[in-house]
């Protein structure tokens, strides 16, 4: 058979001319049929759709039949006629089959369907072949796409910051150490310390939290930009919300103030879930049916209502006089928990919320300072389901009040000389925010844990593959 002839399982459903000779390879869902006629169910990842391919037994060896299991790899050339069954438009009457590869049906683990989640997390290299797996990647590139190319049509540039960084001032978490020394023959200063400027860099570097501080640089000459790269958390949180490695989007924006922040991440989101509305439809439909039947309605009126706009003060208020028993206490000051957060958006508001004016103390050193002197220009968007999925702040662009913060919270000058050059050198106003992709994905396949939507994911004792 000729790789090349192969046409998409998608193309051919969707526009495949009934009577047309086609190739079509991909991975066998299931083989049925009696002692004359097989019936396969051949999916090759385009579409969560499987096509149908009808083989005569007698015209094929024995041999040949017997390794067309589930799992196994055909490739078919036959003709593609009207399909007598519902279900489907077309399938393809096989006059030629090829066997590449066998799944021998005693060990192949996706030999049954139904198999838990958890199961499907031990078998990461395998699981993009289940259907749910196979509707979330296929989400996940789409909203990959639609993420630039909401940005693009906006004329913000994507710009790529830095996976190795010297700089801990995010304090958004623990860091991965990125290091060549020899663990096992460390270099000692005469003090007996750690001699890191033996290290690859000179100095102590660690895999990134966040590409904002970078982004905020970009920002201060391109103006609009955003980045979107893989972040790394060694925070020890085992939640379905966690991931120790995440992929975060980005934007920072010169000349955008707290409002006109809140605006494009109230934008983005409902664009995003528009476009997974319009472009994801098979994918969203099996996933509201297979896992969660509100999925599509919570979609829709996501895209449909505005959000809720309130100060983190107001949001206290409302929590404490809500009778309800948190497990962590609200008062102001607390940083809120994810309960406090889905109490919000699920019982009070009924819909997404965006809360601003946080206390300073719980939030990062280059956050907006009010006129209050106690609270920040920070915004959290949070969702039903989710809780916080957007973090971001206006900025402090005036230097001596950016500085004086530094100095109190203790953080070297020398660590961030770089960042503070740009409010000595046309400092303007500006915002941005972060957007955590799987939190993202979380929302739009309605997964309920967070090591579902992403390949292959890192967290606590959790790295294999
Ligand atoms: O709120 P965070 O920590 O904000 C920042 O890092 C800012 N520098 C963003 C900015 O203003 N440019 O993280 C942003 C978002 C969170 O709202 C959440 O959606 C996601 O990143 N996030 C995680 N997602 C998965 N696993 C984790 N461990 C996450 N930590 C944060
Ligand atoms: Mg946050």
């Amino acid at each position: 058979m000729v790789l090349t002839e192969r046409v998409k399982v998608k193309a051919l459903l969707e526009s495949g001319q009934a009577g047309s000779l086609v190739v079509a390879m991909g991975w066998v869902r299931t083989r049925r049929g009696n002692k004359n006629v097989s019936f396969i169910a051949l999916n090759d990842g385009s579409t969560i759709n499987n096509i149908q391919v009808v083989a005569d037994n007698a015209n094929y060896p024995e041999e040949l039949l017997k390794g067309i299991t589930t799992g196994s790899c055909i490739g078919v050339k036959g003709l593609l006629v009207e399909s007598p069954g519902s279900g489907q438009r077309v399938e393809i009457q096989a006059q030629e089959l090829e066997l590449f590869g066998t799944a021998d049906p005693e060990t192949y683990p996706l030999q049954k369907k139904g198999h838990s989640m958890e199961f499907l997390r031990e078998i990461a290299h395998l699981r993009p072949r289940t259907n749910t797996f196979g509707a979330v990647l296929r989400i996940r590139h789409a909203m990959a796409f639609a993420i630039h190319k909401y940005f693009n049509d906006k004329g913000f540039t994507y710009l790529h910051t830095p996976i190795i960084t010297a700089s801990d001032a995010e304090g958004a978490g623990a860091m991965f150490r990125v290091t060549t020394l020899d663990v096992n023959n460390l270099p000692r200063t005469e003090e007996g310390k750690i001699n890191w400027s033996e290290d690859f860099f000179g100095k102590e570097a660690n895999l990134t939290v966040s590409g904002q501080l970078e982004g905020e640089l970009g920002a201060m000459a391109l103006s609009e930009i955003y980045t979107f790269g893989p972040t790394f958390r060694a925070e020890n949180s085992n939640t379905p919300r966690h991931l120790a490695e995440f992929w975060m989007i980005e934007p920072e924006m010169a000349f955008y103030d707290i409002v006109a922040n809140m605006d494009l991440a109230e934008d983005f989101l409902k664009y995003l879930i528009r476009y997974a509305l319009e472009n994801c439809k098979d994918d969203l439909e099996f996933l509201n049916k297979m896992y969660d039947n509100e999925l599509l309605e919570r979609l829709l009126f996501v895209v449909n209502n505005s959000f809720e706009r309130l100060e983190y003060t107001k949001a206290v208020e409302i929590l404490e006089k809500s009778g309800q028993k948190f497990e962590f206490p609200v008062f102001w000051g607390a940083d809120l928990q994810s309960e406090h957060e889905r109490y919000l958006v699920e019982k009070h508001f009924k819909k997404p919320v965006i809360l601003t004016n946080y206390p300073k103390e719980i939030k990062a050193f280059y956050m907006k300072q009010n006129d209050d002197g106690k609270t920040v220009r920070a915004m959290d968007v949070l969702f039903p389901k989710i809780g916080e999925i957007i973090g971001g702040s206006q900025r402090e662009e005036i230097y001596q009040k950016l500085i004086n913060r530094i100095n109190e919270l203790g953080i070297p000058e020398k660590d961030v000389w770089w960042y503070l050059d740009t409010r000595k050198f046309g400092t303007a106003p500006h915002s941005g925010f972060g957007l955590g992709f799987e939190r993202l994905l979380l929302f739009v396949t309605g997964m309920t844990n967070i090591r579902d939507v992403i390949p292959f994911p890192r967290t606590p004792n959790n790295c294999e593959f």
